[in-house]
């Protein structure tokens, strides 16, 4: 019988592909942060979709609750039941089973899967640390603990780990000495970061590529949330 052979997981947004070369690396750990609503989870379900038309699975672990089968048919269009069965959802309810999913994760990811999806990786930690101010230095190292656990299972399994963080104003006072380690832990084990940033018009996200490998000049572009999910605008589109 004959494998397919995983490619990079494209996102769909052509310019974005362009500047990874593809997609999304098999084998490495990728950030994408941003604001709230810069369609960070879209991209993530358009990933999961490139993902199934290509016949790889994905394990999408959604921590806030946001994951939409509604969104997902939109993106999916007429692929939706090839799609949805290659989408396998685990919802944990607290930063400590998000642990159990995440230590899991490697056992449970075996042939046929193309991606690990952890959406959004700092909504339970932050839920936690707001109950457990105390605990504020363990629950930064489990969240280490977390990420580097799923850099092992990308590489062992070899699939792309998709890790979404959601980030806050700097203004925003609870936050404030919390929000930049966590988000220094996760940018830490990413090998590629992007980051998603809110313009004037709330449809419209400007996309940055803070970081990849060997990346030899800055990208960024804009894109459009619509019904069919993030779809790029002419590179002359000027925020
Ligand atoms: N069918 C649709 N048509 C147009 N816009 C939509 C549709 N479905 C969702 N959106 C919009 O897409 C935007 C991005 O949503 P998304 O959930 O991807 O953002 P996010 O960055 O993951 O947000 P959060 O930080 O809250 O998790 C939202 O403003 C939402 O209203
Ligand atoms: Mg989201």
């Amino acid at each position: 019988m004959c494998v397919p052979l995983l490619q990079k997981i494209a996102t769909n947004v052509k310019m974005l592909d362009k500047a990874l070369e593809g997609g999304f690396a098999i084998g490495e750990v990728s950030l994408i942060y941003g604001e709230a609503e810069t369609a960070k989870t879209t991209l993530a379900i358009q990933c999961a979709v490139s993902c199934a038309r290509q016949g790889f699975k994905t394990f999408f672990i959604d921590c806030d609750g946001t994951f939409s089968a509604r969104r997902l048919s939109q993106i999916a269009s007429c692929d939706i039941e090839k799609v949805a069965e290659l989408i396998i959802l685990a919802r944990p309810k607290s930063f400590k089973e998000q642990a159990l999913v995440i230590d899991q994760s490697v056992n449970y990811i075996t042939k046929g899967f193309g991606l690990v999806v952890v959406d959004t990786a700092t909504f339970l930690y932050r839920v936690e640390v707001a109950e457990n101010p105390d605990k504020t230095f363990e629950l930064n190292r489990e969240l280490n603990r977390q990420m580097a656990l799923l850099a092992q299972t990308a590489k062992i399994r070899k699939v792309a780990a998709l890790i979404l963080s959601q980030v806050r104003s700097v203004f925003d006072e609870a936050y404030v000495d919390v929000e930049p380690v966590a988000t220094r832990v996760l940018k830490f084990w990413a090998n590629t970061i992007v980051a998603m940033k809110p313009t004037e018009n709330p449809k419209v996200v400007k996309i940055i590529m803070e970081k990849k490998e060997k990346m030899t000049k800055p990208f960024s572009c804009y894109a459009e949330i619509s019904e069919k999910g993030l779809c790029e605008l002419p590179q002359q589109y000027e925020g």
